[in-house]
This record gives structure tokens, C-alpha cells and sequence, in this order.
């Protein structure tokens, strides 16, 4: 039996698959690491970390694995995306990367419109300019250390950083690249345009690349390190949505995912690259070559439910939070929760916005609570799904991955709220699947990531709305819809307290 490794670097854990040719996970290990918050809107994290955790995540997996090591063909890599790692002429780390939920760039996103118009940028990069993407981190240290910014010889992202330590080479393929205002989405080529507004060079600017290119093997070090085979062959790998999308088999028109990591998203498959979404929605490359998707972006969704758990329940597990929420009634008895704990991205694209229970009342307990943050969490991905819905896209059946498929109650509480057909995966670890999905694809056992993805993506259940709570849901969605305008001004005027 043969067998590839996804490495999914994502933003609270690297989590490292084992994948067979059946597509079966054999093993499994994941290594955590925390975020790095000086103040309120920051989000940082040290690259080295990365390399770390995924060396002695890959050694323990290896040294758990009983089969012929040269067995282990391949290896790619999901990331979490837009993260900036800015690196000197040496290819050293030169501050620690500033990540997609780091909202310090309110200026330097108003920047991009000022200098290069809002209009021209959806034109040339499909995507307005939002705190999170990189460009705008870019600018930040441009302006506020120019000693730093001055000694930096090329910018890469998260799994970008990671992959050149195991092979000594630098690439960026385009599904990430297209998470940092610097690419032409349409033609697949950096901006020339946004780089000369900027002043930015083009050799700032890594060599481009497809998901699934063979980019090199792994250093005689890494080897000797992990355990790995020298002969093992790495593939550049996809951004964590995309390969989400791929290891949830969204690789055909019509197809819709939920996912919920750190961040949540609902994505749709495009094969165009020619339509006009307003900047409402993100408009990506694919992991699939010439393929692109389209997304909405809540901010905190997982993060929501971590920050609850670690505030209040920081020793139990998710699972014991989680107890009693079946038996609590659609609603919350009256308890509504905004996942705002970081700002937002859809529908508002708002770095001053926080969370808020609204309602608390003297008979809730801490599992109204809990339900009340999935409740909020969910609504506010449907946001995404009623814009999508409202640009005519029909979705009436919805792959869930993520947190949010490893709970009975959550997934129902999807269908109804979606009002959708809910469909939970074998395996909801859609992000590291996808990147094992392309080393097996770049490995040439598939003459396809669809036919690899029949091989390898099967149903396990399907969860259908329940007319009761879908009406009780989209009344309270109303009242959902409201909060955000309601307490946007009382969240300006709370800014000025926050560390
Ligand atoms: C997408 C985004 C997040 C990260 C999470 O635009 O910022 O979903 O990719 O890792």
C-alpha cells in the first residue's frame, strides 16, 4: 500500500493526516500553538513555531507508521491563508508573521482605494481590500518599520514559509496567492499595476505555481529530522479553504461547503472567472487548475466556541460544553449571540464590531449559552448563504466540515437554519484531506482531483431541516440581522477602552 501526507497549517494547530491510496486517514497527530495578541486587533505568530510543531508532529507520525517508509510518496500542505512572513536576502524570518485575523490595517486598506481606486482593484484582483489579506499587512510595515520593510527581499504565507523549510525552495501557488491583492485572479499572473501603485518589485513576488506541481524533495535534514524519505516528493499544496473544498469534493458547479475551523466559511465552486459578485464575497483561484470558488467569511466561528470554552470551561473538553444543548429549545430561550469577538468580514466588512449576548436572563444557564454561541456562529454564516442565494445560486444541499460536523445538534442545527440538506463526510477533516488529495493527484494516481475525489469522499449522513425550527430560525434570524446595526455605534464609542 502506498500512502501521502496533508499537512494542514492551520491557525490554532498543524493537524498531519496519513492518507492511503482508499483514501482511509491511518493516523493522525496534531500539535498546537497559540496566537501571539499584544493588543486587541493583533494577531501574530512565529514562523519557527510552525516548523517546529510540524517536525515533531511528521517524527511521530513516522515513527508510528509500520509500513516501508519509501511507501510514503508524497506530501502538500493546506494553509491558513493571507498570513504575512516577510523574509531577507538570506531567506531569513525577519519579524513574526502578521495573520488573516489581524485587523490593524483599517488605514492602510483605505490606502489601497486611495491610491489605486476601489473599482479598478475589483477588476484587476476580484477582491476589495480587506484587513485580513496581505497586501494591506504589507503597507503596515512598509509605514510603521521601514528598517524591517527595508531589509525585506521577498514576502511568502504561512505554508509557504513551512514548505520551504522542507525543501529549500521558495514558491506560492494561486489559490493563496490570490488572498493577497497582489494577483490578477482573471489571468493568473501577479499585478503588475498593483505592484508599480505600491512600489513593490516584482521579485518581491515568488515564482507562481500550480497546487498540485511537484515543487521538489525533501532536504537530506528534514529527513534525517522527521524520519521521512529523502525520495518523498512535495507538492505545493492550496490554501486551507480551497483544500477544504477539495477534500469535501466541491470540484463541480452547484456545489456548496460550510466549514467551520477558526474562522467559518461557505464556499461555492465557479468555473468562471468573469462574474461580478460586488466584492460581497471573496473570489478565489481553486486548488484545481483554472477552476475558482467564491466565499463568505465569518471571522471568529470555531474561535467563537474557543474563546467561550477557554473563558469559562477551560478544563473541560468540547464535548462536555457542549452537554445539554439537544435539550435546550430552538432559540436559546430568548438568548442571541454575535460571533463578533474580532470584528467581522461577511456581510460587513467591520474591524471595530464586537460580540454580543443580547437577552441574558436570569434563567439561563450555562447550556443557553453554549447553544446560543453555535446559534450565533451558524446565523452568521447564513448571512453568506443569503447572499449567495440572492445572486440566483440555488443551494438546497450543503457539505459541512469542520468543528461545526462534530456535533449531532450543530449539524441539525445547519439544516434548519440554512434551511438545507446537510451532508456530514467519513472523514470532516476536509483541509488536510484536500492537501493529501493533491500530493495523491501530483503522485499521478488519479488522472484527476474529481476522480480522486470519488475515490476518496464518501457521505456518512445527511441531516434534513425540520419545518418547525426553520420557521422559528428565520424569524430569529431577523433579529439577528439587527444586532449589528444596533450596537455598531455602541461599539465605536467602546473602542477607545480596549488594550
Ligand atoms: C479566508 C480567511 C480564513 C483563513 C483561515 O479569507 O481569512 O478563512 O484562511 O485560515
Amino acid at each position: 500500500m502506498k500512502y501521502v501526507i496533508g499537512v494542514d497549517l492551520g491557525t490554532s494547530a498543524v493537524k498531519i493526516l496519513l492518507v492511503n491510496q482508499n483514501g482511509e486517514v491511518c493516523q493522525e497527530v496534531s500539535k498546537s500553538y497559540p496566537l501571539i495578541i499584544e493588543k486587541s486587533g493583533y494577531s501574530e505568530q512565529n514562523p519557527e513555531e510552525w516548523v517546529e510543531k510540524t517536525t515533531a508532529g511528521l517524527a511521530e507520525l513516522i515513527q508510528q507508521f509500520n509500513g516501508d517508509i519509501s511507501d510514503i510518496e508524497g506530501i502538500s500542505f493546506s494553509g491558513q491563508m493571507h498570513g504575512l512572513v516577510l523574509l531577507d536576502e538570506n531567506n531569513e524570518v525577519l519579524r513574526n508573521a502578521i495573520l488573516w485575523n489581524d485587523t490593524r490595517t483599517t488605514k492602510q486598506c483605505q490606502e489601497i482605494y486611495d491610491v489605486f481606486g476601489k473599482e479598478r482593484l475589483l477588476d484587476v484582483t476580484k477582491n476589495p481590500a480587506l484587513e485580513g489579506f496581505t497586501l494591506p499587512k504589507i503597507l503596515w510595515v512598509k509605514e510603521n518599520e521601514p528598517t524591517t520593510f527595508d531589509r525585506a527581499s521577498v514576502f511568502v504565507l504561512p505554508k509557504d514559509y513551512l514548505r520551504y523549510r522542507l525543501t529549500g525552495n521558495i514558491h506560492m501557488e494561486y489559490s493563496d496567492a490570490a488572498g493577497t491583492l497582489l494577483l490578477n485572479v482573471a489571468e493568473r499572473e501577479w499585478s503588475g499595476e498593483v505592484l508599480e501603485a505600491f512600489g513593490l518589485s516584482a521579485d518581491f513576488c515568488p515564482p507562481l505555481v500550480e497546487s498540485h506541481a511537484f515543487v521538489g524533495n525533501v532536504t537530506a535534514e528534514f529527513a534525517q529530522k522527521t524520519g521521512l524519505s529523502e525520495a518523498a516528493k512535495v507538492f505545493a499544496g492550496g490554501a486551507d479553504n480551497a483544500c477544504g473544498a477539495i477534500g469535501s469534493g466541491i470540484l463541480a458547479e452547484g456545489k456548496t461547503l460550510a466549514s467551520i475551523g477558526t474562522s467559518g466559511v461557505v464556499l461555492s465552486y465557479e468555473e468562471r472567472n468573469d462574474l461580478d459578485f460586488e466584492g460581497k464575497v471573496h473570489y478565489f483561484n481553486h486548488s484545481e487548475e483554472n477552476t475558482y470558488y467564491t466565499m463568505g467569511v465569518t471571522l471568529a466561528a470555531g474561535y467563537s466556541l474557543s474563546w467561550f470554552k477557554d473563558t469559562f470551561a477551560k478544563d473541560e473538553a468540547f464535548d462536555q460544553l457542549l452537554e445539554g444543548i439537544e435539550e435546550v429549545p430552538a432559540g436559546s430561550n430568548g438568548l442571541l449571540f454575535t460571533p463578533y469577538i474580532v470584528g467581522e468580514r461577511t456581510p460587513y466588512a467591520d474591524s471595530t464590531i464586537r460580540g454580543s449576548f443580547i437577552g441574558v436572563d436570569a434563567s439561563h444557564e450555562r447550556k443557553h449559552f453554549a447553544r446560543a454561541v453555535l446559534e450565533g456562529i451558524t446565523f452568521s454564516l447564513n448571512e453568506s448563504i443569503e447572499i449567495f442565494r440572492s445572486s440566483g445560486k440555488k443551494i438546497d444541499s450543503i457539505i459541512s466540515i469542520g468543528g461545526g460536523a462534530k456535533n449531532d445538534t450543530w449539524l441539525q442545527m445547519q439544516a434548519d437554519i440554512f434551511n438545507s440538506k446537510i451532508e456530514k463526510l467519513t472523514s470532516e477533516q476536509g483541509p488536510g484531506m484536500g492537501a493529501a488529495m493533491l500530493a495523491a493527484y501530483g503522485c499521478g494516481w488519479f488522472p484527476s482531483l474529481k476522480d480522486c475525489a470519488e475515490h476518496f469522499i464518501q457521505t456518512a449522513k445527511v441531516y434534513y431541516p425540520n419545518k418547525e425550527n426553520v420557521e422559528k430560525y428565520a424569524k430569529l434570524f431577523n433579529v439577528y440581522q439587527q444586532v449589528y446595526t444596533q450596537t455598531k455605534v455602541l461599539n465605536d464609542q467602546l473602542k477607545e477602552y480596549r488594550k
